[in-house]
């Protein structure tokens, strides 16, 4: 996609560091107490660096989707250098390794699932993650940071971002992020305000059969037509959401991006999307969410990891209930109530805000939880849990199996041993994103099927994961220490020891 995809720029970027105290307690099974969350003062980093845009490998793609001129359905993996100034040759401060598909019919405009690895001075090793829409064409954008590590744990933010070079037909693109001149204060309680709290309600319209669908398969594994629950299916979606359940009411926004079927047992899938509303005082705002979504349950529940405009620094559940399904065709109405906590919004018609403290303090306090368990990740055998569903044409030629993209259903355990209890889940995509190191970029649920931790219970992970070093973090909403217990470099099965730290309601 090269140039295509990067004609933005991001001005500003303010990163919000939470430091989390723990009063540790003992270990109950896998998972420790709950304790109140004593968040130490949060701290604002502000970066600025330019994101250069020099080569992405394509995945997949859907050849229907020729008759679309904006890309729709292509789907690319990433791994470019940051550096300090706009030059190629100026110091590589960093590189930014991820997904990136193509979520519009009409316009140019991606879902882009990136993590951003520091490698200069103090930041060295420090990650951010973005889960964001894209619209490319846009001259300033802002995309939302939902997480971190190292340095940046609990970060929340979001960064604007300005092309600076644009060459679509060498594909090249220069991205300036943050440009501190139309700066924003540099006092946290400046750039917070009031927390304030805002109530969605709106119907999500997934179609997938007819002449116009607005989700679109754009890769498989080669066993997931045997799959009765389409293991290994990826579709990219760009869906009407509207104001009320009939397709002909007002439109209000419209939810982009990934959705890939991650189970083997149930119909399930890991979804990364990013919704953008154009109605009234949200027209241009975003929320992102990064979620396993169970379909066949009547009611679920999904996280809301971060937004953009009026939906900055946000956080918050969406509420759903399937309004309307057809078996056959799989075509469905999916209507959302969302409760979203986030700071300088206002009030619309179809939406309401209010301040955080008015009506949700007592029901917000936060808690810490850790967990700790094991992930196994099989891809040999004749019962993988890990499969392939697609992969760049050079692929064959990378040393890091570069532009390789698994889906994976793989099982959570108590202990080390695969047949130790089972806790729960993890499923999703990763895509191995490291050019020159062997490294992953994944986005994951974690759902836990412990009665005691209210089954049911899931973590969305989007991060970075340099699969050779020995111990590494992952960004939750909180953060995982893994450690690689084993590793079979023939097969590729692996064991990793997880404990995660969740800050939570
Ligand atoms: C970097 O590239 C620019 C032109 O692209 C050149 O003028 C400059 O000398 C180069 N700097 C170094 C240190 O190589
Ligand atoms: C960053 O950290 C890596 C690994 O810890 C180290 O090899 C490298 O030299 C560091 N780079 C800088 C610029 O500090
Ligand atoms: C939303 O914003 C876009 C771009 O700023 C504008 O073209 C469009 O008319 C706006 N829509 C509404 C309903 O205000
Ligand atoms: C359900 O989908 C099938 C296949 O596309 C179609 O024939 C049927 O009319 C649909 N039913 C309803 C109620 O829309
Ligand atoms: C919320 O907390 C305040 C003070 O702690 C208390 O007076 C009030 O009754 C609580 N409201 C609800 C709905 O629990
Ligand atoms: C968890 O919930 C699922 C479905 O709701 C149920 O099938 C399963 O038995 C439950 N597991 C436990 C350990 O309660
Ligand atoms: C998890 O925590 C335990 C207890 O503190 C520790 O022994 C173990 O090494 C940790 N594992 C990882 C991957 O951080
Ligand atoms: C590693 O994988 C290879 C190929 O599947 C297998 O032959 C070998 O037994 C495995 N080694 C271990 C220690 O599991």
């Amino acid at each position: 996609m090269g140039g295509e995809a990067r004609g933005v720029l991001l001005q500003l970027l303010v990163v919000i560091l939470v430091l989390l105290v723990i009063d540790a307690q003992a270990k109950e099974n896998w998972y420790g107490k709950t304790v109140p969350y004593k968040p130490a003062d949060e701290k604002v980093t502000k970066l600025h660096f330019y994101f250069q845009d020099i080569n992405d490998v394509l995945v997949a793609r859907d050849p229907a989707a020729d008759k679309f001129s904006t890309l729709f359905t292509s789907l690319y993996i990433v791994d470019n250098p940051l550096t300090e100034g706009p030059e190629l040759n100026s110091t590589i401060v960093g590189r930014v390794q991820g997904l990136i598909g193509f979520a519009a019919q009409k316009e140019m405009a991606s879902l882009m699932g990136l993590s951003y690895v520091f490698t200069d001075g103090k930041f060295n090793g420090s990650t951010l993650i973005i889960v964001t829409r894209n619209p490319i064409l846009i001259p300033d954008r802002e995309f939302p940071i939902v997480g971190g590590t190292g340095l940046f744990q609990f970060a929340r933010g979001f960064a604007k971002v300005k092309t600076v070079l644009l060459d679509p037909v060498a594909g090249i693109a220069t991205i300036e992020y943050n440009n501190w001149h139309d700066t924003i204060p540099s006092k946290p309680t400046e750039v917070f305000g009031k927390e304030k709290v805002t109530k969605l309600h709106f119907y999500f319209h997934d179609t997938i059969s007819g002449n116009n669908p607005t989700g679109v398969v754009v890769a498989r594994a080669a066993t997931t037509a045997q799959s009765p629950t389409g293991f290994g299916l990826l579709a990219i979606i760009d869906d009407p959401l509207t104001e009320g359940p009939e397709i002909t009411s007002k439109l209000i926004g419209r939810a982009q991006g990934l959705v890939g079927f991650a189970s083997q047992e149930e119909l399930a899938s890991l979804m990364a999307l990013s919704y953008v509303f154009t109605d009234g005082k949200l027209n241009g705002s975003t929320i992102s969410i990064v979620t396993r979504n169970p379909i066949m349950n009547p009611v679920r529940e999904f996280p809301v990891v971060g937004g953009t405009g009026l939906f900055r620094f946000a956080r918050g559940i969406a509420n759903v209930k399937t309004y309307w399904a057809n078996a056959t065709s799989g075509d469905a109405i999916v209507e959302y109530n969302s409760i979203i906590h986030q700071i300088q919004a206002q009030k619309v018609d179809w939406s309401g805000t209010v301040a955080y403290e008015e009506q949700f303090h007592n029901k917000t306090t936060m808690k810490v939880t850790r967990l700790h368990f094991y992930f196994h990740d099989t891809v040999s055998g004749k019962n993988p849990t890990a499969i392939p569903i697609a992969q760049a044409s050079t692929t064959y030629q990378s040393s890091t199996m570069f532009g390789t993209l698994r889906m994976i259903d793989d099982p959570l355990t108590e202990g080390s041993d695969p047949s130790s209890k089972v806790v729960g889940r993890a499923q999703g995509l990763y895509g191995f994103s490291g050019r020159e190191k062997l490294s992953l970029i994944a986005a994951i649920s974690y759902v836990f099927t412990d009665e005691k931790l209210k089954n049911g219970s899931s973590l969305s992970f989007l991060s970075h994961n340099p699969i050779l070093n020995p111990v590494r973090e992952l960004a939750v909403c909180g953060f995982a220490q893994i450690k690689t217990i084993f590793f079979n470099l023939t097969s590729g099965d692996a064991i990793v020891e997880y404990n995660v730290t969740v800050v939570h309601h």
